[in-house]
């Protein structure tokens, strides 16, 4: 994030996912999508988004090219990009203003199926939008601006582990709290399916603020959640922090489950069965499980290998994904190379 202020028209930037060890779910009211309630997530290198953003004065629209495909004027994920950029093109010099962009963006991971590729790929964005305008802004302006296409976006703007407020009065800022190499942590992604969720988690927020009879609870247990994680955290307590995110996704699932919202499915709770049966037996491994089928497997470096021999076995799970704690967004080119 320590780029020299360059004007360019195109920049390439790279983001990762992240997961919540302590969820976020709900919106505050007012606007500029803040989070009801404070997050904390790690950033995960093993996964990766890549964007190019070019401004380009002799386009008629905005284009999205999502995983080589074109993306329909009106599709959702193309709009929201728009609404990203527009906010670039606010602030960007005159010359910029009427200038629509080419957005090409790659992700080597599942799409929109509860892998948050919204964030890497909100995160990846909002970082190649705002240098290819020329913008030399901080990490933090970075995080604010992705915030407001994806909340947890602005958590892959940093590296390691990060939160995110929220609550009434909070302005959504994120900031890193640890390093990536400040707790002994790898995360096993038992893949279920390869297809996109019927239910974008937006919608299932709303769903859940509207009609769910534990939202409230949910709101206000959910701080006092965040803040035992983070001192976990600080003092590098695997045992704990896996306790706490396990027991934060399992109150988000039931608070949503309990406005009709469910995104597990058999092979989610299959996965979740082998977790709790490992650590039985002395594996100390935890789970937790976003917006989408896959389950994500906490676990020690050292017993990685044996919860991945366990994983691999269970009906439904196609496939594993292993992730360690990584990097905030970063360009990809060198600085000051036209990209
Ligand atoms: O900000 P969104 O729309 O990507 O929603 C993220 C919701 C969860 O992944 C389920 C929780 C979280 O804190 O990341």
């Amino acid at each position: 994030m320590s780029e020299p202020l360059v004007s360019r028209r195109s920049a390439t930037a790279i983001a990762h996912p992240n997961i919540a060890l302590a969820k976020y779910w709900g919106k505050r009211e007012g606007g500029g999508n803040v989070p009801a309630v404070p997050s904390l997530s790690v950033t995960l290198a093993g996964m990766s988004t890549t964007t190019k953003v070019s401004f380009d004065a002799t386009l008629v629209d905005d284009e999205l090219v999502l995983n080589g495909v074109v993306q329909a004027p009106d599709a959702r994920t193309k709009v929201r990009a728009s609404q990203l950029l527009d906010r670039v093109r606010a602030a960007a010099g005159p010359e910029l203003h009427t200038s629509r962009a080419r957005i090409v963006s790659t992700n080597d991971f599942p799409t929109a199926s509860g892998l948050a590729s919204s964030a890497s790929g909100f995160a990846a964005l909002a970082l190649a939008s705002v240098r290819a305008a020329g913008l030399d802004w901080s990490a933090e302006q970075v995080a604010d601006l992705a915030r407001r296409s994806s909340a947890s976006a602005a958590r892959s703007v940093f590296g390691g582990f990060v939160e995110l407020d929220g609550g009434p009065t909070s302005d959504g800022a994120a900031r890193a709290v640890a390093g990536p190499k400040s707790l002994d942590l790898r995360v096993i992604v038992c893949v279920t399916t390869e297809a996109e969720k019927a239910t974008s988690s937006t919608d299932g927020m709303g769903t859940t603020q509207a009609n769910s009879p534990y939202y409230a609870a949910w709101v206000a247990d959910a701080p006092e959640s965040h803040s035992l994680m983070r001192a976990a955290l600080l003092a590098g307590d695997f045992t704990r922090v896996g306790e706490l995110a396990e027991r934060s996704a399992l109150a988000m699932h039931a608070c949503a489950m309990a406005a009709g919202i469910v995104y597990v499915t058999g092979a989610t709770l299959a996965a979740l069965d082998e977790v709790r049966a490992m650590r039985a037996s002395g594996l100390a491994t935890y789970a937790t499980i976003d917006a989408g089928p896959h389950l994500k497997c906490l676990v020690r470096a050292s017993e990685l290998a044996a919860a991945r021999a366990r994983l691999e076995r269970v009906p439904g799970v196609l496939r594993l994904i292993e992730a360690t704690p990584g990097d905030g967004a970063r360009l990809v080119t060198p600085q000051g190379a036209p990209s």
